[in-house]
């Protein structure tokens, strides 16, 4: 774990967390350089979408320079990060927290946390990954997005920010040393253990194609997996999911 996760740097505000890192990177900073906020001013999720950062939540992002890595590495990873903060979460509060793929942690059929993995090549190969992770936690409620939750109002009592991330750095740290050890197989499992969208329908936006049909876990490459009655069953490695009413 001290290998792992090297300096931690706390800022009041940062446009994102995301774009802090990415400059570090760049800059030549060790892999595991870690950079949390107490605000983002610009914070982003998936296709660029706004994430709602206002003081109260846990914001922070970090760097991986990977080694030799399998093609489905990028794949993988926010699916290995969203094992360990689901798993954590359950740990930390008690309260029954779900996978939604690839990238959110949800608890009650309310969105806790999101998940957006950066990543940079030079040339063919993978230069370093920006991995950054936004929970509620004691957000002012009218800030947040209408399907949002704050872990707070989940176990009522007050939540360390600080303390809290300590805790949880152990847990991204161990499911990402299994996932490296002994590859996706034990990933996959674990997470067909807490598959928010297992067997329910759901629509794919998959960059502006609209699909309906029945999710079916995940592939060997950490593609969602649909059962469509249009087109049979596909794979998606990118796209946005929701359920279907
Ligand atoms: C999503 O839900 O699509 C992913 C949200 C990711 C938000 C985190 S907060 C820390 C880091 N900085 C950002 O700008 N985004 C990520």
């Amino acid at each position: 774990m001290k290998e792992f996760f090297k300096e931690i740097i706390w800022l009041k505000e940062v446009t994102s967390t995301q774009d802090y890192i990415k400059k570090l990177a760049l800059e030549g900073a060790e892999s595991g350089t870690i950079a949390v906020a107490a605000v983002q001013t610009v914070a982003r999720g998936r296709f660029e979408k706004s994430w709602r950062a206002p003081l109260g939540g846990l914001y922070f992002s970090f760097l991986l320079r990977p080694d030799k890595v399998e093609a489905s590495y990028l794949g993988w990873l926010p699916l290995v990060w969203g094992l360990a903060a689901s798993k954590f979460v359950e740990k930390f509060s008690g309260v029954e927290a779900k996978l939604k793929w690839p990238n959110d942690v949800y608890v009650n059929d309310k969105k806790l946390a999101g998940i957006l993995c950066e990543s940079q090549f030079l040339g063919d190969k993978l230069d370093f990954v920006v991995s950054g992770m936004g929970i509620n936690i004691d957000a002012d409620a009218d800030s947040l997005p209408e399907n949002a939750v704050n872990l707070r109002h989940l176990i009522d009592d007050e939540i360390d920010i600080k303390a809290f991330l300590n805790l949880f750095l152990p847990y991204i740290y161990h499911y990402y040393d299994e996932y490296m050890r002994h590859g996706s197989k034990y990933i996959k499992n674990e997470i067909s253990k807490i598959d928010y969208l297992a067997k329910k329908k759901v629509i794919v936006n998959s960059q502006g194609e609209i699909l309906l049909g029945i999710a079916d876990g995940v592939d060997d490459n950490g593609r969602l997996i649909l059962d469509s009655p249009e087109v049979g069953r596909l794979s998606f490695s990118s796209a946005e999911i929701s359920l279907a009413v």
